[in-house]
């Protein structure tokens, strides 16, 4: 049996209210309606897309009657002469879906218990991406570039100047710290790049004998500790723009950007922190220290060992995690030591479509 869907009214000749399940409600006008029409005239059927521009309908238009088919549709009978059929799913579209479950150390179990095999279904990977931002899979053969195989099933490799894999050990006369045995604080990657990776994966191919543990916060769940607990601090990170750079001898790369970025809502969207390559703020004297002050904080309440998912990965396993939300780091270990991973970023849009048509398919 079909969910009651939301009640329709008419308040006024050019004005719908919609009344949710949830007893919130919500108004579109005429003009709404008549846009969001998707009858054979004005959409093309199988993806929707729309064969008029919206520049084009007339200001004024009037609601002459209003009906709810079986399947949810509204149709809606405009002063136009046309009658618009509004799907239920496009209404629904219009009520807020809920944002990320924020997470913080004891996600490890959650983690972990829905850790998938590579060479199984990779939905649930797909989902637990797009929607704790952070994904575990395990039995990829250990062997160089399994990585890029296991990506192409999940989405589309971004290929970068580290190519498009890159190997995570260390290297003599490195020019990235990543390639070191030293120890990485929580960080995000490339912010530099524009725009920045949105999902990266590591396979271990060798674990180190001790250390190389693999740390994750989650930075929007850190994001709003800060909004509660330092709104000035806060309001800083989100409006300060930051620069963060990298030059070697073949590339200089360079992005400018909050340290939290917002939407138009108010919600985090990306958090980029990197040490290495964060660049000291171009801010007045009178603002610097309150700066710091600020990122200090925030750095702080992302390393609070309450908020820490902290585990080791072995050969075979890999880690995905959303570049946007999640922050990583890597404990140190022993110099010499024999430890290898290779990476690859692919780009979440693909992850994040596979997971919605799962939530469509389910409901
Ligand atoms: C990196 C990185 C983590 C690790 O290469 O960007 O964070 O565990 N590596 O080596
Ligand atoms: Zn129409
Ligand atoms: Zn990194």
């Amino acid at each position: 049996m079909r969910d009651a869907g939301p009640a329709v009214t008419t308040i006024g000749p050019s004005r719908l209210s919609i009344r949710w399940a949830d007893g919130t409600s919500d108004e579109v006008t005429a003009r709404w309606l008549r846009d969001a029409c998707h009858c054979a005239q004005c959409r093309v059927a199988g993806s929707g897309q729309r064969h008029f521009d919206p520049a084009d309908l007339p200001a004024a238009l009037s609601i002459d009657h209003v009906a709810m088919a079986h399947d949810g549709t509204v149709v809606v009978d405009l002063d136009d002469g046309h009658q618009a059929h509004v799907p239920a799913r496009t209404l629904a579209a219009r009520q807020r879906e809920p944002g990320p479950v924020p997470w913080g150390a004891q996600h490890l179990g959650v983690l972990q218990a829905s850790a998938v095999s590579a060479q199984g279904d990779l939905e649930p990977f797909a989902r637990a991406l797009a929607h704790h931002g952070v994904a575990l899979a395990y039995g990829l053969p250990v062997r160089a570039g399994a990585v890029l195989d296991f990506a192409a099933m999940v989405g589309f490799v971004r290929e970068t100047n580290y190519g498009r894999l890159f190997d995570v050990k260390a290297t003599p006369d490195p020019s990235n710290l990543a390639y070191t045995a030293a120890g990485l604080p929580l960080h995000s990657d490339n912010p530099y790049r524009d725009p920045v990776p949105t999902v990266q994966l590591l396979h271990c191919l060798v674990a180190a004998p001790t250390g190389g543990e693999t740390r994750l916060a989650d930075g929007f769940r850190a994001a709003a500790t800060l909004a509660t607990e330092d709104a000035d601090a806060f309001d800083l990170l989100t409006s300060t723009g930051v620069a963060f750079r990298y030059a070697d001898a073949e590339v200089d790369l360079t992005a400018r950007h909050p340290i939290i970025e917002l939407d138009d809502r108010g919600r985090p969207v990306v958090v980029r922190m990197n040490n290495r390559s964060m660049q000291p703020p171009d801010l007045p004297a009178t603002q610097i220290d309150a700066f710091y002050a600020a990122y200090t904080r925030f750095a702080r309440i992302l390393a609070d060992t309450a908020a820490v998912v902290e585990l080791t990965l072995e050969p075979g396993w890999v880690v995905a995690f959303d570049n946007r939300r999640v922050l990583h780091a890597r404990g140190a270990y022993p110099a010499n030591a024999p430890r290898h991973l290779q990476g690859c970023y692919i780009d979440i849009d693909a992850v994040a479509s596979r997971a919605r048509l799962a939530r469509t398919t389910i409901t």
